[in-house]
């Protein structure tokens, strides 16, 4: 149940119960985050979390800055995690003992990130009952299962599964939100939303099928859903970077909200445009919603170097001039100068992002300190007139690089 709660004499807030599911490092956690900051009548909590992955569990706890306050001692903690199958590399199980042998600290860290974000651990050993103990009720389960079996990359390599019932794949852990929703509803839980996020493949020719099954079991169990296609770069990331986002409401109809799929199948043509004009509209509604920030691309680049500590990021993240390094620039799209007579800046404008007026194009994937990656984008160090700015203290230009990463 969605619990109305007082924030002042006469305003209430949603505070709406989440459970996480392949929770990863929090990206979902973050995403309700910020729009508790931007919506003013929105709040959350996360009752609940799956993930099996111990560095991914400690990233996620990390990021919370959730310190190892605990009195248990070292094997009471052993002992909890006991109870879990975990991973080292979110393909297979591993021992207890391998965590043990990764150290005192890391057992801690572990411990504590299982124990402050109620994490429930491996999906497949997650019941509902288990979710009841927990909260006394669910509103919302994102679930962004993993992707290893749909994305395209995957399917050059070896014959995939997709995400096909029963099939093993890690991309079928998808069936286990099914299991779970279902032995919730039998404890007369009926959690009102529901958010998939995942790559785009999933509405290819290839797993279509599969999605459109998803589709049917959710409205068997009463869930109405709209797909959306959406992409970072709209929502102030300089980033191309698309997903698709399933949006199902229970009892949907009932609020006149309908599926996208209509039972008379079109064409998956027809099907992509209406998922995309359908994403549109929501967009415009989001900018009409919410109150977006337009944010400063100086701000999400630190560029601002006067500031010490993204100063000494900047420094740290420069590299020496070498022939390598100087071939890796020419192929790296550049995401911010301030330089106007800076190589290509203005021949590849995005019209369409609001980062047009500082970089020629969006980075497809955003790395950090990592020149390696052929899509991660480089960020000029030159100021206005072309110098190297003089906010960068101490360095010996002539043997270091004129851009920056992330
Ligand atoms: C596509 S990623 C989700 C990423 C997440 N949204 C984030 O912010 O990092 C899928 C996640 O499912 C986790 N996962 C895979 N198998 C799992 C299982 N059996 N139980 C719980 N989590 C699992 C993976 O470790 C991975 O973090």
């Amino acid at each position: 149940m969605i619990v109305l709660q007082k924030k002042s004499v006469n305003n209430f807030i949603m505070k709406f119960k989440v459970f996480e599911a392949f929770a990863g490092i929090g990206s979902q956690r973050k995403a309700l985050e910020t729009l508790s900051e931007l919506i003013e009548n929105f709040d959350f909590e996360i009752v609940a979390t799956s993930e099996w992955d111990c560095f991914a569990n400690i990233s996620y706890n990390a990021m919370k800055n959730k310190k190892d306050k605990s009195k248990k001692s070292l094997e009471e903690k052993i002992d909890y995690l006991s109870n879990f199958i975990h991973s080292l590399d979110s393909k297979e199980s591993i021992d207890i003992q391998k965590i043990v042998k990764k150290g005192d600290r890391f057992v801690s860290l572990l411990y504590e990130s299982y124990v402050s974000n109620n994490n429930l651990g491996n999906i497949t050993k997650i019941t509902g009952r288990n979710l009841i103990g927990i909260a006394e009720n669910i509103d919302v389960i994102t679930y962004s299962f993993p992707c290893q079996d749909l994305s395209s990359a995957s399917s050059l390599h070896h014959p995939s599964q997709g995400m096909t019932k029963g099939s093993g794949s890690r991309s079928s852990l998808l069936w286990e939100v099914e299991r779970i929703l279902i032995e919730l509803n039998a404890l007369d839980i009926k959690p009102k939303f529901l958010i998939l996020e995942n790559v785009t493949n999933i509405l290819s020719p290839e797993h279509i099928e599969n999605y459109k099954k998803w589709l049917e079991e959710l409205k068997k169990i009463n869930y109405c859903t709209q797909t959306y296609i959406l992409s970072s770069e709209d929502f102030g990331i300089p980033q191309k970077r698309k997903r698709v986002i399933a949006l199902s409401v229970y009892e949907g109809s009932k609020i006149n909200f309908i599926d996208t799929f209509k039972e008379r199948e079109k064409s998956n043509l027809e099907l992509r445009e209406k998922i995309i004009s359908e994403a549109k509209a929501l967009k415009e509604e989001y900018d009409r919603l919410t109150y977006f920030p337009k944010k400063d691309l100086n701000k999400i680049l630190k560029t601002n170097y006067k500031n010490s500590k993204y100063n000494h990021e900047a420094i740290d993240s420069i590299p020496r001039r070498t022939s390598s390094r100087i071939k890796m620039y020419e192929n790296n799209p550049l995401l911010f100068s301030e330089c106007k007579t800076e190589r290509d800046i203005y021949k590849h404008k995005n019209k369409k992002s609001q980062f047009k007026e500082n970089c020629a194009i969006l980075s497809a994937t955003l790395t950090t300190k990592q020149d390696r990656h052929p899509n991660a984008g480089i960020i000029s160090v030159l100021d206005k007139n072309g110098r190297p700015n003089i906010s960068l203290k101490n360095i010996n230009w002539i043997y270091k690089m004129h851009y920056r990463f992330l």
